[in-house]
C-alpha cells in the first residue's frame, strides 16, 4: 500500500491536534495498566507533537462498554501511565464532545497534552454518526491516525473525523504499513502463518483469506479442535465449538484447490478428568473426561519442520494456553525454534506478542505489530477504512 501523508509533514505550532490512538490496553484486576505496549509505540508521536509545540487532544477507546459510560473502562488508569511515561501530567476529560471536553482543550498549552474520556462511551463513536464526528472535529484544527489497532474499523473517531480535518499518518502507523506490506506484495516464499488461539468461528473466515496467500498454513490452539473433531477425533472434555463441521470441510476444500498446505496437530497435551500435571496423548484420541490444552511434542517438530523451510512467517494466536505452565511447551519450543530460522517474522495482535514475552521466545519476531485484527486484514490485503481515508504522501 502506498504511504501516508505524514504528521512530520504537518505545520502544528499553537495549533489543536486530534491524536486517535489505541490505547485499548491490556488491564490488571483493578484496573492499572498490565502491558503498555501500545502507549510506548505511540510516544514517538506525541514527543515529536510536544516538541513542535502542538496542542494535542488523545482519542481513544478501551474494550466494548457499548456505547454506555461504564467506569470499569475509563481511561483513568491509561492516563496515569502515560503521564509517567511522558513526563507530564496529561489531564482526562471526563466526558467526550461534553463542556469537560471544550474547556479542557481551551485551556491546553502549547507543547501540552489532553486525553478525552473513552470514546466508546458515545453511541455515536462506533455507528460514526454524522453529528457525533462533527462534533469531534470541531474539537481540532488537524487530525493524526496514530490507531494502527484500529484502522480496520470504521467509526467515527478512524473515518468520520479525518474526513472532515487536514489528516495525517502518525509515526507507528507509517512503520506498521512499512512493515507489513512486505507480507501484502510479494512476501519471500515459502510462506507460513501459523495460527492459534480461540474464538475459532470469528476467525476462520480471516484464515480463509490465507489460503492461496501462504504456502503452508499451521493450525494449533483451539482452533485445531474442529479441524480435528471433524477428522473423527475423541477430544474428551475438550471445549470444542459447535457446528462448524461444514465450514471446516468447505475450509480443507478451499485449501486444496487455492494450493495452501494445511498442518494440525498430531498429538495434545491433555490435563486428566481428575486435574493435575499435562499428559502427552500419542495421538488426537483422549481418555474421557480429559481436556486438551496444548499441542504434543511430535506436533511442534512437524511445525519446526514447516518453519525451518520458510522465508517469511506470519504468526497470531498462541498453540496451547500457554499461560497455564503445564500447557506452555507447545508455543514456547516452536518459537525457540523460530528464532533460530532466518528469514522475515511477524507477529500480530497483542496476546500473541505478550505470550511471546512472558515465555521468553520474543525474540523470534522482527517486527510485532500492534493491530491484532487490524494486522491480519492488513497482510491479506483488505483496503481498512481508517487508512483509505487518510491522504497518501
Ligand atoms: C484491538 O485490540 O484489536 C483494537 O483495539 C480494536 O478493538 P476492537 O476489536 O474492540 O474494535
Amino acid at each position: 500500500m502506498p504511504g501516508k501523508r505524514s504528521v512530520t509533514e504537518a505545520s502544528v505550532k499553537g495549533r489543536r491536534v486530534l491524536v486517535r490512538v489505541d490505547f485499548n490496553v491490556p488491564q490488571h484486576p483493578d484496573g492499572s495498566v498490565a502491558d503498555d505496549r501500545r502507549i510506548v509505540e505511540a510516544l514517538p508521536t506525541l514527543k515529536h507533537l510536544e516538541a513542535a509545540g502542538a496542542k494535542t487532544i488523545l482519542l481513544s477507546h478501551l474494550g466494548r462498554p457499548d456505547g454506555r459510560r461504564d467506569p470499569k473502562f475509563s481511561l483513568r488508569p491509561v492516563v496515569h501511565r502515560l503521564s509517567a511515561l511522558l513526563g507530564q501530567p496529561v489531564p482526562l476529560a471526563d466526558d467526550i464532545v461534553g463542556i469537560h471536553a471544550i474547556e479542557g482543550v481551551t485551556r491546553l498549552a502549547s507543547g501540552g497534552f489532553l486525553m478525552l474520556e473513552n470514546l466508546r462511551f458515545h453511541p455515536g463513536e462506533e455507528s460514526n454518526d454524522p453529528a457525533f464526528a462533527a462534533q469531534l472535529a470541531r474539537l481540532g484544527d488537524l487530525f493524526v491516525e496514530e490507531a494502527f489497532g484500529a484502522v480496520h474499523r470504521a467509526h467515527a473517531s478512524t473515518v468520520g473525523v479525518p474526513k472532515r480535518l487536514p489528516s495525517y499518518a502518525g509515526l507507528l502507523v507509517e512503520k506498521e504499513i512499512r512493515a507489513l506490506t512486505p507480507l501484502v506484495h510479494g512476501a519471500e516464499k515459502p510462506y507460513v502463518a501459523m495460527m492459534g488461539g480461540a474464538k475459532v468461528a470469528d476467525k476462520l473466515p480471516l484464515l480463509a483469506s490465507f489460503l492461496g496467500r501462504v504456502d503452508t498454513l499451521l493450525i494449533g490452539g483451539a482452533l485445531a479442535f474442529p479441524f480435528l473433531a471433524a477428522d473423527g477425533a475423541n477430544l474428551g472434555a475438550t471445549g470444542v465449538e459447535l457446528g462448524l463441521e461444514g465450514v471446516v470441510q468447505e475450509f480443507r476444500d478451499a485449501a486444496r484447490s487455492a494450493g495452501t498446505a494445511l498442518q494440525f496437530p498430531t498429538d495434545l497435551v491433555y490435563e486428566p478428568a481428575d486435574g493435575g500435571d499435562g499428559v502427552v496423548a500419542t495421538g488426537t484420541d483422549l481418555p474421557a473426561g480429559a481436556k486438551a490444552f496444548d499441542i504434543g511434542p511430535a506436533t511442534r517438530a512437524s511445525f519446526l519442520k514447516a518453519l525451518a523451510g520458510s522465508k517469511t512467517v506470519f504468526w497470531n494466536g498462541p498453540l496451547g494456553l500457554a499461560e497455564d505452565p503445564r500447557f506452555a511447551a507447545g508455543t514456547r519450543e516452536v518459537l525457540a525454534g523460530l528464532a533460530g530460522i532466518p528469514g522475515f517474522h511477524v507477529s500480530a495482535g497483542g496476546d500473541s506478542a505478550r505470550v511471546a514475552e512472558a515465555l521468553g521466545v520474543g525474540g523470534a519476531f522482527q517486527f510485532v505489530s500492534t493491530g491484532g485484527g487490524a494486522a491480519l486484514e492488513f497482510v491479506q490485503g483488505a483496503a481498512l477504512p481508517g487508512l483509505v481515508v487518510l491522504p497518501d504522501a
